[in-house]
């Protein structure tokens, strides 16, 4: 069997078997094959033989399709703006983000969403949800976003908290959160890469957020990883709380989880959930952080 149908195959079988939404699982078969007809192919094919609930899952998939009906081209486009190249790691994925922005600042956030802005928003009420479950949302906090991309939680946390600021690499994403946070006076975007956030004073945060962009720390290097880190302890209160969903892409998640917990360790952060994965929508892995006193 050739790689890409193996994979594409894979996503289709935890779809059927109910462990993988039709969205990430239409992601992966647009992503993961090198043609649309390949992929439409291997999407029927795997519909042919399944029976059942299985079945009515896959023609999920394909419904989903049929409503986007440029969900490949989307994918593949923005796949294409990752290979920006020049500068170190840092500048590498500002320039990336940047031209993912300029394709699809919905797409270019959350390629799951599939560049449809309902997709985007359930997936971002599963996360709010989450943290409400957890008692981190109350009208007297404030929090700091890392890596905002377009602002999705910066818009749907404003009117749950006192203040939220949110930082970025990239110039192009931030436009895009300045324009969606336009209404929220409570709303502040940064631009910066997360080693020093020299403008926000120790202790005056009650939350840090880190969704989706510590892959890319992480894949800059771990000092970048670290350093932020770092930051995020300083500017949370004790007790304060850093949830990272994703901490890297490196596809093992024993070594996410050893690394956060050996990092958590060092750096000052009690670890209150490592690497559980409590979303329908998508597969974001929480690493919920306590920072310890003083
Ligand atoms: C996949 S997007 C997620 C955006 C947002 N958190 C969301 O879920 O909608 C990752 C974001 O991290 C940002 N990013 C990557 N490296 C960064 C860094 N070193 N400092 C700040 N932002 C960074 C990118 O520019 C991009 O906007």
């Amino acid at each position: 069997m050739i790689a890409h149908e193996d994979r594409s195959g894979q996503a289709l079988r935890e779809c059927s078997v109910g462990a993988m939404s039709a969205n990430m699982a239409l992601m992966h078969l647009c992503l993961e094959t090198p043609d649309r007809h390949v992929a439409r192919h291997i999407l029927d094919d795997a519909i042919a033989r399944e029976r059942g609930a299985g079945r009515d899952r896959l023609l999920e998939v394909r419904s989903l399709w049929r409503e986007t009906p440029n969900a490949y081209e989307l994918i593949q486009a923005i796949v294409q703006t990752e290979a920006a190249d020049g500068g170190d790691g840092i500048a590498r994925c500002a320039a990336g983000f940047d031209a993912a922005a300029k394709v699809s600042p919905i797409a270019g956030v959350a390629l799951y969403s599939l560049g449809r802005e309902d997709l985007l928003q359930q997936a971002t009420a599963e996360v709010v949800d989450d943290l409400e479950s957890q008692g981190l949302l109350e009208h007297d906090r404030c929090a700091l976003e890392i890596g905002c991309g377009s602002g999705r939680f910066l818009a749907a946390l404003a009117p749950k908290l006192l203040y939220v600021i949110g930082v970025d690499v990239s110039a192009n994403m931030l436009g895009h959160a300045l324009r969606r946070c336009a209404s929220y006076r409570n709303v502040e975007l940064m631009q910066g890469d997360g080693r020093r956030f020299p403008s926000l004073s120790r202790a005056s945060f009650d939350l840090a957020l880190a969704i989706d962009s510590f892959p890319y720390l992480v894949a800059a290097g771990e000092d970048v990883a670290r350093s932020n880190l770092m930051e995020a302890r300083r500017v949370l209160r004790p007790n304060g709380r850093l949830l990272i969903i994703n901490y890297s892409y490196r596809g093992d998640d024993d070594r996410d989880r050893r690394d956060i917990l050996r990092l958590a360790r060092e750096i000052g952060f009690a670890v209150r959930r490592c690497g559980v994965r409590p979303f329908r929508l998508w597969d974001g892995a929480v690493f919920d952080l306590e920072r310890t006193a003083p």
